[in-house]
């Protein structure tokens, strides 16, 4: 026990205690565990009221709402009567050791309650946001990030982090496509499954775990026009073969718990769907946890059109919902609707069950205080060393989008204007969901680059522009205080400031881009170019004729058909998080080569969208150049800005044709294709080689290519390796029209490439 565990405390929760003992083998077999829990659950439930045990399904959040307008009261008196479950938006030891008190001492059955907290990309320590942390490539970097985030999150009194968003989204105006890992539906999948491994560790009662909740089940990622919490429609196929996979994935990676999403699947909304909630996640895909809705999702179902919340409510719990966030739906209603036989006693008793158990598998039951810890609070917080981790992921998060005649890496000497609304900013450095993280406590690049060299490079700053003069964008863009500060300057004078700078400076650095709340929940936007006022500066900067590096912040795919033919170079660095400026001065100077790659496809104009590097052939395929009757545009290519899986190096790479070691397979045999990578360059830097397959003949249409793995490579200049991946009949599989998961004999094309458009291809032969 800890040393919190007064004994008063212990004397409280005894009986508990006893019941579950004992308890120290946390290594002994799963089964076993398994009946342990279930004796434990059950013991625990045959005293509970049916008051009681619908109070577990309700998660309440205190103080200042965390995204809708709905906050709980009273939340001290359901505590002791053992009306809520589980509590979110508090964090810190001394705040949550003070309710969990109330929970443990004063409520009649002492059951312990779950904290969460919206822990999305670090806790105080912020990492880049999860489309930057895609963008990395590397499991073990993005499982690090969580287990740092869990680590710190479990000093504070947290057990249970919304995290990971796994939504697949392929449309840049939909602001919550900075929360997840792109577009792409394998990929997608590699990343749920570091980050739940990284929260939860292999056992969720160990001391830094946390138990991770996948979200938004299912598809929120599609909702129409990028409109947030509009209507998702797409077909069975379509689901299951693009958008299910990454929950699926975190399922497999034994993921604790799950939140439903505020759309609607096949006309009925998430979390009252039978087919989602139940059929698909728990009888097709085993899933064991429990489901907790979105913020007041239950409630929102009578906008959709299903009733009121009573009849809601049920249809939720019947559906398979546990957990209701916010809304006090099942708190309300549910036992009225037990009374007139709507629901069942066995309903309420599985979701109760479901939330205990995951009550018990963090080990709340032996320790109800086990993740308030004031010493390891003091410790992790921000510590020095959770600082360089976050700097070494961060780095690995940028991409080089652009460099023309090696405009970077900079020269550590001369002069450089610094110029722009993100350049001497702490606020916007850390990103959208940030609910611990300090932006006061963030590098600016400004402070980065003093840091990295000194005196060395004469630095001369002007802001240049103001993230929008807009006034009635600014109004929507601070819904928090001080989210976007306004330089009174008028625009014209700021502008001029910038130019001045730049004259005197042997190169321009100009930060910009979108501000925090230009993205994340309820921040679509139809418009992503940079704004106005901050292009303005650009334009102006761009007659210089000096050479124009933009250091460019983004939640989402921008269009930057302007920047990318007048600016030398473009480095793209998402938001970057607590380590930011000193992460960019290191790849701006060259103490680290930029090797970051693009999860989500740029469109040329927002005309495109939604655009995906796996799309369909269409029967009129687009090849170049527009062409009548053929799938195109009268006024725009096809072809995207920059493509999924893009992103340069200051060095050169070459690829080989792909060698392959047969041509013609049957059956179950394998194959292994091989391409050669040599560093042509003058810069060690490492590429990701990415696998493509394209079935050109099948029962349905297919994708024109899919991703189906990937190699990160390091390598000196002049140096070669061979990169070979091994092709199996796995790889070969999709989705038919009977959602049958299989291959097709036929023909296969084996792309290996720097990035989507860019591969060397080998044709194969499969039979049965
Ligand atoms: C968001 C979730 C979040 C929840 C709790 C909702 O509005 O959609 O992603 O976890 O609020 O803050």
């Amino acid at each position: 026990m800890k040393k919190y565990f007064s004994s008063r405390l212990a004397v409280a929760v005894m009986p508990l205690c006893v019941a579950l003992l004992p308890y120290n083998k946390v290594s002994a077999q799963n089964k076993t565990e398994d009946a342990k829990m279930n004796t434990y659950v059950k013991s625990l439930m045959s005293k509970m009221t049916v008051d009681e045990k619908i109070g577990q399904l309700n998660l309440v959040t205190i103080g200042a709402a965390t995204t809708g307008s709905v906050v709980n009261k009273g939340v001290e008196e359901n505590i002791k009567k053992g009306s809520i479950g589980g509590v979110f938006g508090v964090w810190g030891t001394a705040q949550t050791r003070q309710i969990q008190d109330i929970a443990v001492k004063n409520s009649r059955l002492h059951i312990p309650l779950i904290f969460g907290l919206d822990v999305i990309h670090g806790h105080r320590t912020i990492f880049p946001i999860p489309l930057g942390m895609s963008a990395t490539w590397d499991m073990n970097l993005i499982k690090q990030s969580a287990q740092i985030a869990a680590k710190e999150a479990t000093g504070e009194g947290l057990n249970w982090v919304f995290s990971p968003m796994v939504d697949i989204a392929r449309d840049p105006r939909w602001g919550r496509i900075s929360e997840g890992s792109g577009e792409d539906p394998w990929y997608g999948s590699q990343v749920a499954k570091a980050m739940v491994q990284g929260y939860q560790g292999a056992s969720m009662k160990n001391a830094d775990a946390v138990m991770a909740c996948v979200k938004h089940f299912a598809l929120y990622g599609g909702a129409e026009a990028g409109r947030e919490y509009n209507t998702v429609d797409m077909s069975r196929i379509k689901m299951y073969q693009d958008y299910l996979p990454p929950y699926k994935a975190a399922v497999d990676a034994g993921a604790g718990s799950f939140m439903s999403s505020f759309n609607t699947v096949d006309g009925v909304p998430a979390t009252g769907n039978q087919w989602l909630l139940t059929d698909l996640l728990r009888r097709q895909w085993g899933f064991k946890g429990f489901v907790v809705s979105d913020y007041t999702a239950v409630n929102e179902m009578t906008a959709h059109g299903l009733g009121d919340l009573q009849t809601v409510s049920a249809l939720a719990l019947k559906a398979g919902l546990d957990m209701d966030m916010v809304g006090e739906g099942f708190l309300k209603t549910l036992k009225n609707s037990l009374a007139q036989k709507k629901i069942t006693q066995q309903e309420i008793d599985l979701a109760c069950q479901r939330v205990l158990e995951a009550k018990y598998k963090l080990g709340l039951f032996e320790n109800p205080y086990k993740s308030m810890d004031a010493d390891k609070e003091a410790k992790e917080e921000l510590s020095p060393a959770n600082r360089a981790a976050a700097r070494e992921i961060t780095k690995h998060s940028f991409v080089l989008l652009k460099n023309d005649n090696e405009t970077l890496p900079l020269k550590k000497s001369g002069s450089i204007a610094l110029v722009g609304p993100l350049a001497d900013n702490h606020r916007d450095m850390l990103g959208t969901w940030v609910i611990a993280g300090e932006w006061q406590k963030s590098v600016s690049v400004m402070e980065g680059i003093k840091n990295v060299v000194g005196n060395n490079v004469a630095v001369n700053y002007a802001k240049g522009a103001n993230i929008t003069e807009d006034a009635e964008f600014i109004k929507r863009l601070n819904f928090g205080p001080g989210m976007v500060s306004v330089d009174p300057k008028p625009a014209d004078q700021l502008l001029q400031e910038a130019v001045d700078v730049a004259k005197k400076s042997d190169v321009i650095v100009a930060v910009v881009g979108e501000s925090q709340s230009m993205s994340g929940e309820s921040s679509s936007r139809s418009d992503i170019d940079i704004p106005e006022s901050q292009k303005n500066m650009l334009k102006e900067l761009s007659k210089l004729g000096k050479p124009m590096v933009i250091v460019l912040f983004n939640g989402r795919p921008l269009t930057l058909t302007w920047e990318d033919k007048h600016a030398s170079a473009i480095l793209d660095v998402w938001a970057p998080g607590s380590e930011a400026g000193n992460a960019i001065a290191d790849v701006l100077f060259g103490d680290y080569n930029p090797a970051g790659k693009l999860t989500a496809t740029f469109p040329r104009s927002v005309g495109q969208i939604p655009i995906y590097y796996n799309h369909k052939n269409t029967g009129r395929p687009y090849s170049s150049g527009p062409t009548k009757f053929k799938s195109n545009y009268l006024d725009i290519s096809n072809d995207p800005l920059y493509p999924f899986g893009y992103g340069l190096s200051y060095t050169t790479f070459n690829y080989s044709d792909v060698n392959l070691s047969k041509t013609k397979l049957k059956g179950n045999e394998t194959l292994t294709a091989t391409v050669t990578l040599t560093n042509t360059g003058k810069y060690a830097g490492e590429e990701v080689v990415q696998l493509y397959i394209s079935d050109p003949v099948a029962s349905i249409s297919r994708s024109v290519k899919e991703l189906k793995n990937y190699q990160k490579v390091n390598l000196q200049p002049g140096e070669s390796k061979q990169v070979s991946f091994t092709i199996t009949t796995e790889l070969l599989k999709f989705y038919n029209s009977q959602l049958k998961y299989d291959w097709e004999a036929g023909e296969f094309v084996v792309q290996i490439g720097t990035n989507s458009s860019n591969t060397h291809k080998a044709s194969i032969w499969w039979a049965k």
